[in-house]
């Protein structure tokens, strides 16, 4: 079968490029520099959100676009404690070492100094109770891709969210409201090279699992 690619033309042949770039270089971003992020940039990439798959579409996502300094200074030290208070422990040894520098990093500050910080939310009056996270984490990463294409950085964390009662006592989340992902955004303080995936050979197969791909 010939592809879009092949019969649509130039047009389409360059928005599907596009798509490939920025998807296949999409990766977490965890210091940023001080330079500021416009609301029309962080509403492009809150209507890339917006526009994920969700059961049932009952679209149970719930934005929080934190820019205050307190606040943002209190979400990264809920970061830094849960990281300090077990998961670096957890991640030594199962993380490679750059990783975990990276995480660390991020973790000891890196978050907190992003100029904006999503917190991503599932409301659960909405949402499924089975499929409240599952609905969520696509807009999440519809969000992760608008930053990319956007030349922001951004990263999908979760850390933060093991306190999840204090981050709602800080943004007046309702209980209904849960907080699932915190997403720094901001102008990243370096080029981060391209993402260590797995060769695909390692992750698909061809009609049954085990027969190579
Ligand atoms: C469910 C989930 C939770 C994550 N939690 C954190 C986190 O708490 N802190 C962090 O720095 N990165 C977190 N990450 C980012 C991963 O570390 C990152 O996606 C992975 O290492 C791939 O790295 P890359 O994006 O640089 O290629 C999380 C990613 C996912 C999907």
């Amino acid at each position: 079968m010939r592809s879009r690619e092949a019969v649509g033309g130039d047009g389409a042949a360059t928005t599907s490029r596009e798509f490939f770039d920025v998807t296949l270089r999409q990766r977490a971003s965890r210091q940023f520099n001080d330079q500021p992020v416009s609301e029309a940039l962080i509403e492009r990439c809150l209507q890339a959100a917006v526009h994920a798959p969700s059961a049932e579409n009952r679209q149970p996502w719930v934005f929080v676009v934190v820019r205050d300094a307190h606040l943002r200074a209190t979400i990264g030290d809920l970061s830094r404690r849960a990281w300090r208070q077990g998961g670096r422990q957890h991640s030594e040894g199962r993380l490679s070492p750059s990783l975990l520098r990276d995480v660390d990093r991020g973790a000891e500050g890196g978050i907190g100094s992003a100029p904006v910080i999503v917190v991503v939310c599932g409301d659960a009056d909405i949402g499924l109770e089975s499929t409240l996270p599952s609905s969520v984490y696509p807009a999440t990463q519809n969000l992760l891709l608008a930053a990319t294409a956007l030349g922001l950085g951004s990263a999908m964390t979760t850390l933060a969210t093991l306190f999840a009662d204090e981050l709602r006592t800080l943004l007046d989340l309702p209980l209904s409201i849960r907080p699932m992902a915190v997403v720094p955004i901001g102008w990243p303080n370096r080029p981060l090279g391209p993402p260590q995936r797995l060769p695909l050979r390692e992750r698909a197969y061809r009609d049954r699992y085990g027969c190579p791909w």
